[in-house]
Formats: C-alpha cells, structure tokens, sequence
C-alpha cells in the first residue's frame, strides 16, 4: 500500500475521531421558571457552535435557539465544552421535537399554569449500585412524572476518572433527561476539590442573579420551589464563608417575595442536600440529631431553618443519609403531632430521602429517633458485606413520587394556611401528594 492510501486511512479515521468527538451527548433539560421555555445543555469534546433546531411537527422544526454560552473546561486531563440554549414561545401541553446536529429528542410541555403535575425526587444516586435507575428510566419515560429533582450526590462522582464516570451517568440518563427537565443541587460528593467545578460546568439550572448552580428558585403553578446549598455550610472551610451570607440573603429576598404572592403560588418547598433533622446512628450530621450549624447557623453565621420557619416553608426534602424518614411538621424542635396534622400543618415537614442508591450501604437509624420522627425505612437499600465488599442484597425504592403504588402517603392541604396568623388568605385548597415509585 503506498503512501498515498496510507495518509488517507490516517485521515479517515481522524475524521471519524474528530466527527465522533465532536457529537452532542449527555443532553438534558432543565425549568428556567417559565412554562413556554426550556433550557437545554449538552456537552462536546470538540469545539463548535451549534444551533437547537425545534417545532412541533419533526418533519419541519422551523423554531431555532441560538446558544447563549459555550463553556471550555477541564478535568483532569479531559477537556469539554458545555452547551446551552433556551428554546422559547413554547406553547403549552404540546409534544415538541427538538434537533441537535442531527440527533434528535422531543419533549412535551406542561400546561401554561399547570395546578397538578408530578415530580420524582430522591438523592444520592450512583452511576454504579445505582439501584434505581433502571426504574426511574422505565417509569420516566412511561409519563409517571413531569420531572425531576435531584437533591444532591449525583454519579458518586461527577469528577470520577476526570469526569469519566460523570460522563457516563449523564449518557445512562440521556434518554430521560433529554424528555423532562432534570433539576440538581450539589451534594458534598460533588466537591471536586475545585470549588464544585463539574457540577456547575454541567448543569445550567435557573438564573438566581448569582449565575450558578447551588442556589436557584422557580415557580411552577402553586409551587414555589427552592433549591439551596447545604455545602456552603459543609466547606465553609474550604471556600469560604461569604457564600453562606451571600445565599442567606438572597433566600430571604427571594422568601419574601413568594411570600407576597402565595395568593397565587400558595406552597413553597425547599431542598437541599443535607438534612436538618434526621435520626440516623453513629454520623456526624445526625450525631446531635440534627445538623445544627446548617440548620440554626454557628458563630454568627446564620442556618436555614429561621427562614423557613418565618416564611411558613411547607415541605423540604433532602438527601445526604441513605433512607427515607418523614418527619412531623417541626419549627426549633417544637413539633406537632395528632390526627390530620398535615393538614393546614403549622411547621414545615422534612422529608429525607437519599436512598436511590449508591456504593454505601443504608444508613442505621439510631434505637431512639427523634421524637418528630414520623416514619423511618430502615432497610431501604440494604447491601450484605462479604470480604470487605457491600453486595446488594435486596432492594425497596423509597422515591417519593406520585405513581400508582401507595406504599405510604399523607397530605397537605394549604387550605390550612388560611387560618395560620400572619398567613395570607389563600383562595381555595391545595393538595400534595406524595407517594413511592413503584419499583
Ligand atoms: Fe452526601
């Protein structure tokens, strides 16, 4: 073979490297707090523009949403490029395709002010021992839930293998985050010792003023949903303290404001990764517990709960401890018990639930809870160890969201609000209702 054929075998399979690089993958969706746009990123290993082309008939998307950002970054010793577009003047309940260099997704809008729709939360899930990917995938796709949020511990670990293994979990998920938005907020194992360089390079979640991702809020019918970071408080140390100010004046102007208008969006739900109350044996968040610095703040930097206790905050879920505990409603340990006390409840419910599934066993709960402990899995994810390995052993989901199997549910009803003081007056009742993913 001459020199000739030699180059251009050189030269093809270059090309295919270079084409195969330079694909669109690990694409995803995310809310930006209005119901006629969507946020959608994805990531390359090659530079380039590219262009979202969409519409509702996926012979002729004649919508087009120019990037707004391409991002260079590195870890490690792997260099990507994160991409984001907003696709806008999305009309409502209508099936959408959407066009990303010749790959192709769709996706289908919630109603204008959508008053019912379903979430799927849950926390700590891995790329390995993901023990309930198969079944978030499956019922995802089947229209069981309108999206997704995920409090934190994602891939364990996005920077794994210079980002690897984050690569790898975003690829699993494609098929699902490319249909529903998937809404994130750091975990500690998203530290990646560089200041959370991975999650904030993947994700694109709602603008907050601060453009990031650890602290965002978003409307979505009478839900005011806010995401926070419990990781300010975990690495204090290590970033700096000014991030814990700079969030906790930001929720209480954004708190204000949803307060102001709970007329029209009556509920407000927080998240973020670590729990403020939990009852989990041997850890340190739990080892008082509760975690006091993160929840009533420690040498004069301030915690969380205050504000969502003066904002009348209805429900906050979290991660961090794998199982599931659901706690009574509970403001400074103050809590309340009783028949239908999740009706026109008078503190805010805490709802861990961390145990989608990952390289750790469940966690123990402590022989004598908390007496606001409600209702705790004890073996939700259980694993055997053999030979200093964890094996799964057997497997229960505990992912609160709304689907047919009602392993256990209760209500709230914002209608309560109504006689609470200082409460505005609500028009009408509201309900939530949070049940299991059936495996
Ligand atoms: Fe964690």
């Amino acid at each position: 073979m001459g020199l000739f054929w030699h180059s251009c075998i050189l030269l093809a399979i270059f090309l295919q490297v270079a084409i195969a690089a330079s694909v669109p993958e690990q694409v995803h969706l995310a809310f930006h707090g209005d119901t006629s746009e969507m946020a959608v990123i994805w990531t390359t290993f090659y530079d380039g523009l590219h262009h979202v082309y969409y519409g509702t008939d996926v012979k002729n998307m004649n919508q087009v949403a120019i990037e707004t950002s391409i991002k260079k970054w590195t870890s490690g010793s792997v260099t990507r490029y994160s991409h984001r577009a907003k696709m806008s003047n999305l009309k409502p309940s209508t099936t959408y395709y959407y066009k990303i260099e010749g790959r192709v997704f769709e996706f289908k809008t919630l109603s204008a002010n959508p008053q019912s729709y379903r979430v799927c939360i849950f926390g700590d899930l891995g790329y390995e021992h993901g023990n309930s990917t198969d079944a978030i995938i499956r019922n995802g796709l089947n229209g069981q839930f309108d999206f997704i949020i995920h409090v934190g511990d994602i891939a364990y670990d996005l920077h794994t293998d210079d980002g690897r293994r984050g690569d790898a979990y975003m690829r699993r998920f494609e098929p699902l985050f490319s249909a529903i938005p998937y809404m994130v907020i750091a975990g500690n194992h998203e530290n990646d010792g560089k200041n959370f360089s991975n999650f904030q390079e993947r994700f694109w979640m709602p603008h907050n003023g601060f453009n990031d991702n650890h602290f965002y809020s978003f409307d979505l019918g009478p839900v005011h949903w806010v995401g926070l970071s419990s990781e300010f408080y975990g690495y204090d140390r290590e970033y700096g303290k000014e991030s814990i100010w700079t969030q906790y004046n930001w929720l209480n102007t954004d708190l204000k404001a949803a307060v102001s208008k709970r007329k029209s969006v009556p509920w407000i739900i927080t998240y973020q990764h670590r729990p403020i109350y939990c009852s989990i044996d041997y850890n340190h968040d739990c080892s008082e517990f509760e975690n006091t610095f993160l929840r009533s703040g420690a040498l004069g930097l301030p915690g969380l709960e205050p504000s969502y206790i003066q904002s009348h905050v209805d429900l906050n879920f979290c991660g961090h401890q794998h199982a599931y505990e659901r706690f009574y409603p509970v403001a400074d340990r103050k809590y309340y018990t009783g028949k239908d006390v999740y009706h026109n409840a008078p503190a805010p419910t805490y709802i861990l639930t961390g145990s989608a599934g990952c390289h750790t066993p469940a966690a123990k709960f402590s022989s004598e809870p908390l007496d606001w402990s409600a209702f705790r899995l004890v073996r939700v994810i259980s694993f055997r160890k053999v030979n200093s390995s964890y094996y799964l052993e057997a497997t229960i989901m505990a992912i609160p969201c709304c689907t047919s199997l009602m392993l256990h549910i209760f209500t709230c009803s914002s209608s309560l609000l109504i006689s609470m003081k200082n409460r505005p007056m609500i028009s009408g009742s509201a309900k939530i209702q949070i049940t299991w993913m059936q495996p």
